[in-house]
Formats: structure tokens, sequence, C-alpha cells
């Protein structure tokens, strides 16, 4: 799925250089579900923007799916990301004057599903997420981990192959947490991808891989207590 060559990120501010990410070589392949883990500011944001499209290296090479990604024209790029990546980070944008059901039916709406069929969907995945009960809820109306999982169903809305996940589970109350995860789970048991970044040890042990970082670079994860008890 990714092959990243020579990658180097560096950002410059007032004459310092930091190096937010570097890696010689790094494989993710079809079907895994890999957590990304280390302290703050150890470079797992600047990977996975890398991964989805939106950072490019300063040096080095990203290739998805057998394609150099910024070698790729930007609206080429723009469309594989759309196509085939779905985003759950920290802050959801929902729409905010929609409804849950609305905010899901979005990408349903722009890959051209009949109105019907764009309802029923919405529903189906709306309940998944177990908020069948709160379609009609604006997200203002809505806890945040309420929010979280609307933003998940509009991401499964895509029927991405690949999802990229930045600390989904962050600030979320337990019901939501499992919801996430189990939808995780079934995710990856169908085959596809996750790319999760996480401070939860226990979401990091649900994970088939661990990638640990350490000041943007790649370290051999000490094993975490839960990870071994998993
Ligand atoms: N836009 C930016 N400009 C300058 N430095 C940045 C920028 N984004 C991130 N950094 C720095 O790069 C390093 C890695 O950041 P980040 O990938 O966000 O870490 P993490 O997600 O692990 O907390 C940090 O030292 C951070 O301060
Ligand atoms: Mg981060």
């Amino acid at each position: 799925m990714f092959h990243l060559q020579d990658i180097t990120k560096i950002y410059r501010r007032r004459q310092r250089e930091v190096v937010a990410f570097k890696a010689p070589s790094l494989d993710i392949g079809l079907g895994e579900y890999v957590a990304v883990v280390g302290p703050s500011g150890s470079g797992k944001t600047t990977l996975l923007s890398m991964l989805g499209g939106m950072l490019s290296p300063d040096s080095g090479k990203v290739f998805f799916e057998g394609e150099s990604l910024y070698d790729l024209p930007i609206a080429e790029r723009t469309r594989r990301r759309r196509e085939r990546i779905g985003f759950v980070f920290q802050t959801f944008n929902l729409v905010p004057y929609l409804t849950a059901l609305e905010n899901v039916q979005v990408p349903l709406f722009l890959h051209g599903v009949s109105k019907a069929e764009q309802r029923d969907r919405a529903v189906a995945l709306l309940e998944q997420v177990g908020l069948g009960n709160r379609i009609e809820h604006k997200p203002s109306e809505l806890s945040t981990g309420q929010q979280q999982r609307v933003a998940l169903a509009r991401t499964l809305a895509n029927n991405p192959r690949l999802i990229l996940a930045d600390e989904p589970t962050g600030n979320l109350d337990p019901d939501s947490r499992e919801a996430v995860l189990s939808l995780f789970d079934n995710f990856v048991r169908e085959g596809r991808t996750i790319v999760m970044v996480t401070h939860d040890p226990a979401a990091a042990a649900r994970a088939s891989r661990r990638l640990c970082l350490n000041d943007g670079t790649l370290v051999v994860c000490e094993e975490s207590p839960v990870a071994k008890a998993a």
C-alpha cells in the first residue's frame, strides 16, 4: 500500500531546523493495521500527513499503491486522496448547519448516489456507529464522542480502502471509543488498511503492528505492559 524511500521532512523556523520525520525506508502493506506511537512532537502527524498526500517531504518518495504521490500533478493527488483515503482526525469538520444524516449524505451526494439510496446508506452507517437515534441532530446537539462517530460514518460513506486516523479516540467517552475501535477492527477484517496515531496503549495493542517514533525517527518499540498482555 505504501512504500517510503529516503524520506526527510524538515521545518525551518528562525534559522533553526527541526527534523520532523526521517526514514530510510518504510513499508505498509495492504490489510495492515498500524498504530503510530510516540511522545508529543515526535513526528506522528507529520508522517500521517505525508501518507495522506497533504504534506510533501523535503526529499525522498512516498509511493502509494505503486505511484509516487508527490510526483503526481496536484489534481491527481487530490483525486487519489478523495477516492481512496478516509481521514479520521480530531477536528471533525462536520458542517454545523446540517444534521448528522445530512453530513453523512454529503459524500454520497458528491458520488452521484440517488436521493433514496443516500438516505438508506447514511442511516445504515449511523446505525453502525451507534447513532441510529440521533440522525436528525446537528453537531452542536451532539457530544464530542458522537460528533467523532458521525465523522467516522461520513468517512466510511466514501468506502475508502485506507483509513488514516490521528488520535481517533482522544477525549472520547468509553462507548464512543469502543464504537470507533470495533469499527476499525471490522474495517481491517475486510482486508482494508488503517494507519492510526494514538496515545492510547489499549488502542495501539489492537493494531497488528506498532511504529514507534522518537524525535522524528523510527525506533524499536518498548513493549508496553498492555501490548505484552494482548
Ligand atoms: N508547521 C510547522 N512548522 C514548524 N514546525 C513544525 C510544524 N509542524 C510540526 N512542527 C514540528 O515538527 C515536529 C513534529 O511535529 P508533529 O508531527 O506534529 O508531532 P506529533 O504529531 O508526534 O506530536 C515537532 O517538533 C513540531 O514542533
Ligand atoms: Mg500530532
